[in-house]
């Protein structure tokens, strides 16, 4: 029996799932999907990526384990995947232990290898891409050049895994396999890259401890992403499910976001060739969503939530628009204007009209009924076989928009064939033997698209069987059943209600937009302006600073007031040397109760603007005089 094995990314866990997840899983499922009803034993892996110092931040920042964290994100992420009915096999999660056993002898495979070696890094990392960078690398500023947030030196003791040692044979194999990476300028990417020179890769850290442990040298746990990419392996069953390795390893396909592109098509093949198994056939790097023209991201407050989205267009338009709007490895843009455009014009009109009228005459003529046809389906036959036929290779190159469109070719054809043959006028004119043949090919067409869309809409694609009265499970069926004639006559068709109501745009925009602008109102109480004014916030500049003995965070400031000369401390330890702070001209709250911290007493507060993982102290123009009233 053929097999397909396919895996999204593992989700990181400091996040909760939103629609750029939700892509690549609707996605993976819709392959998977496709793969089975071609009869292939299919694997289809997805999971969690829990380990790393990104983790370790953002569970300290909600004052909880990581391991907790964790366990309440999974749940999120099965949730979504149950609603979007994301047939996995598999939940890997980086914690479990088969996944932590495997990370472990493949680390110690790589090294008795003698591919990796002790030494020491030096350079930048960047925490909310999990990277290391050099200095030539960075952006101005030391700015990680992939998400253009800072980043932080690094000096520590590390592993090290030869990465220059495949260069060479990284080029060949992409060479000898140029579709490895799809869309094809990505390959191109990735061989330009490779060829500028790969330098070895630390693989270890030693500054924090949310990770799995360096075999026989635990004061280093293994970087985040060795652990990450050995998941397609340990999940398969390496080291426990044998017989499940052996079947499915190597993948067939890696769906994940061009983002995460390097990790993929340089490091995960070198690993493998160094660990002396076999690489996966395919990785495909899809694009990113943008909204209404902007990047996803908290602080705008525009990250698409799918649950909202699946409440208010339904669980398969979500998965159709996804997948039909944006050609699979470009960018798209969403907006509740054009998803709700795009679901009307295919799925109202379209696909659902096609289901209701051929219904509606099937009941006139010939009582729900499926009548015996007395011919072939002629035209519309035809282009039913070469649709299915087409399907298999646009499938092969997950180029999902244009399968999608092809059968619509075959939905727009089924239409027009109703328009063309018109049995309205054929059982007016009493032709009976022709309006059967007739009434038999568009309900023939109808059933055939339903089989056709079931990976992409498996439950509107099951209520079109049921309405048109064909038995059993359409998760069951195969692609064979898309051959002519597998309509049964006699059989009775269960019109039911519309497939996909007519939304209107109008007012869900409308509406959306509001829900918005309320979102955003502030949550948080209001005060009076009297009640600000009671805040006395003047410019003062920094005399002297020094870190506070004993403390990480905390900075004692002697600053001037106008007024006078005191002592503030502020911790802002991790984010400034006292030397940088002398002489700046700053913000402090001068009316504050006095407090002592780590035996250092505080008079006054100084402002700084904060976020997830940064903080800048608020500066004034240094020709504002000190003392000057804030406000
Ligand atoms: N944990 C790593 C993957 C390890 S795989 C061995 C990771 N996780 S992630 O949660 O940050 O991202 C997972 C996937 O979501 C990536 O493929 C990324 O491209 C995708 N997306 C995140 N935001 C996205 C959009 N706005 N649009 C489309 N996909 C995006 O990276």
């Amino acid at each position: 029996m053929r097999k397909f094995y396919v895996t999204t990314p593992i989700y990181y866990v400091n996040d909760v799932p939103h629609i750029g997840h939700a892509y690549t899983t609707v996605a993976a499922d819709v392959m998977a999907r496709y793969k089975r009803l071609c009869g292939y034993k299919t694997f289809f892996l997805t999971g969690t990526d829990e380990h790393g110092q990104k983790v370790e931040k953002a569970a300290k920042g909600q004052g909880m384990e990581p391991r907790e964290l964790a366990d309440r994100v999974v749940v999120r992420f099965k949730e979504l995947w149950e609603k979007l009915n994301i047939s996995y096999d598999h939940f890997v999660r980086t914690t479990d232990d088969y996944h932590e056993k495997a990370v472990q002898e493949l680390f110690k495979l790589i090294q008795e290898k003698g591919d990796i070696y002790l030494g020491e890094y030096e350079g930048w990392y960047c925490t909310p891409c999990e990277t290391f960078w050099s200095e030539g690398q960075q952006l101005e500023g030391n700015l990680c050049p992939d998400c253009g947030r800072p980043t932080e030196r690094v000096k520590e003791p590390s592993y090290f895994f030869r990465l220059s040692k495949y260069q060479d044979a990284l080029l060949k194999f992409y060479e000898e396999h140029p579709d490895f990476v799809l869309p094809e300028s990505r390959m191109n990417e990735i061989v330009s890259f490779v060829k500028m020179g790969l330098k070895d890769l630390s693989i270890s850290r030693t500054t924090f401890k949310w990770g799995i442990p360096v075999p026989g040298d635990p004061e280093h746990v293994i970087y985040v992403w060795f652990d990450a990419l050995f998941n397609y392996v340990s999940a398969a069953g390496y080291g426990w499910n044998q017989e499940r390795f052996e079947t499915f390893w190597p993948a067939d396909l890696h769906i994940i976001g061009k983002d995460i592109l390097r990790f993929h098509a340089i490091y995960w093949p070198a690993f493998l060739m160094s660990a002396g198994l076999p690489l996966p056939k395919r990785v495909f790097a899809h694009g990113w969503w943008t909204v209404e023209g902007q990047k996803m991201s908290k602080s705008l407050r525009n990250v698409v939530d799918p649950h909202r989205l699946m409440e208010e267009y339904g669980t398969d338009a979500l998965r159709y628009f996804l997948l039909r709007e944006v050609p699979f490895g470009l960018d798209g843009d969403f907006s509740h204007r054009a998803m709700a455009h795009r679901i009307n014009a295919d799925l109202a009109n379209d696909l659902g009209n096609l289901l209701y009228r051929s219904l509606t005459m099937v009941l006139k003529y010939f009582k729900g009924q499926v009548p015996q046809p007395c011919a072939g389906g002629g035209e519309l036959e035809e282009l039913a076989r070469a649709v299915v036929k087409d399907l298999e290779d646009l499938m092969d190159q997950q180029a999902f928009n244009r399968a999608l469109e092809r059968t619509w070719d075959l939905v727009k054809g089924t239409n027009k064939y109703i328009d063309s043959s018109a049995p309205w006028a054929l059982a007016k004119e009493k032709r009976k033997e022709e309006l059967a043949t007739v009434i038999y090919n568009i309900l023939e067409g109808c059933r055939i698209i339903a089989l056709l869309i079931s990976p992409f809409m498996p439950e509107k694609a099951q209520e079109m069987w049921n309405q048109l009265g064909v038995e059993g499970d359409i998760e069951k069926a195969s692609i064979e059943e898309a051959a002519w004639g597998g309509l049964k006559p006699d059989s009775q068709v269960k019109k039911g209600k519309p497939l996909f109501p007519r939304l209107d745009e109008k007012a869900i925009v409308e509406k959306i937009e509001r829900e918005l602008a309320t979102s955003q109102e502030p949550e948080e109480e209001e005060i009076t302006i009297d009640e600000f004014a009671k805040m006395k916030l003047v410019v003062a500049q920094v005399l002297r600073a020094e870190k506070v003995p004993k403390s990480k965070k905390l900075i004692k400031l002697l600053v001037d007031t106008g007024a006078d000369r005191r002592t503030v401390v502020a911790g802002i330890g991790e984010h400034y040397q006292p030397q940088d702070l002398v002489g700046k001209k700053v913000v402090i709250v001068t009316n504050l109760k006095p407090v002592k911290l780590m035996g250092v007493e505080s008079r006054g507060m100084i402002l700084a603007a904060a976020w997830e993982d940064g903080m800048k102290v608020l500066e004034v123009p240094s020709d504002t005089p000190t003392g000057a009233e804030v406000r």
